[in-house]
């Protein structure tokens, strides 16, 4: 079997995690070994960068830096446990992947996204998701639906502007693919039916 590694990405509250779930559960039923993992976090180190990145107390730290953070909690969790799974036949679904840097550090943090794509390649040694699925939602429901869940977090507490800007990031990165990895999903439908769809495009590859 080809190498299976898929990731889920989207703004705040777009229901990645009922996806991931969901799609572990499918796999898993199939006979799959699936592997699941979030980025940043998974490995001890990555887990505890995800906690400085995360916490209000972290205060603001520049948007260099904040990448930095990320790239080197991702480099971890490629060498710890992405790759040896993908070696071992494994199939592994990431919350979250080299997107979200290129969006949230990028189009909506001002960074230069080609200087980021440069870093996160030097980072994960070039590994990428074969497919992604982007979870598409207004910045207006998804912070609705996250405010009703749990109080914001550092990240999600940064205002209605810079969600605007992180959903129209994920936009433009859909829009100008090319390799026709990744897959644009209404995150308002219900969760059966993005399931569905997402199981579709799956069995495609997995054929
Ligand atoms: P989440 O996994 O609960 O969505 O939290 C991760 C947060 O980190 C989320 O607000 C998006 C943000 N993030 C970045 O800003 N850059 C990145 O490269 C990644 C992976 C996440």
């Amino acid at each position: 079997m080809r190498r299976l590694f898929i990731s889920f990405e989207g703004g705040e509250g777009a229901g990645k995690s009922t996806q991931m779930q969901m799609l572990y559960s499918f796999l898993a039923a199939r006979g799959f070994d699936v592997v699941s993992v979030r980025d940043p976090g998974t490995t001890n180190v990555s887990e505890k960068i995800r906690n400085i990145l995360k916490d209000k107390a972290t205060g603001d730290i520049s948007a260099r830096v904040e990448a930095l953070l990320y790239f080197a909690a991702r480099a971890q969790m490629v060498d710890e446990i992405v790759r040896p799974a993908l070696d071992e036949g494994k199939v592994v679904i990431t919350d979250r992947f080299a997107h979200s840097t290129y969006v949230y550090q990028g189009y909506a943090g001002g960074m230069d996204v080609g200087n980021l794509a440069q870093i996160n390649d030097f980072a994960t040694k070039g590994f990428l998701p074969n497919l992604t699925f982007y979870l598409q939602i207004s910045p207006e429901n998804g912070l609705k639906r996250k405010a009703a869940q749990q109080d914001l977090d550092r990240i999600e507490a940064k205002g209605l502007e810079y969600h605007k800007q992180i959903s129209a990031g994920y936009d433009k990165i859909a829009a100008d693919d090319e390799s026709g990895r990744i897959i644009t999903i209404d995150a308002t439908l219900p969760a059966e039916e993005i399931h569905n769809k997402i199981v579709s495009h799956i069995e495609k590859i997995l054929i």
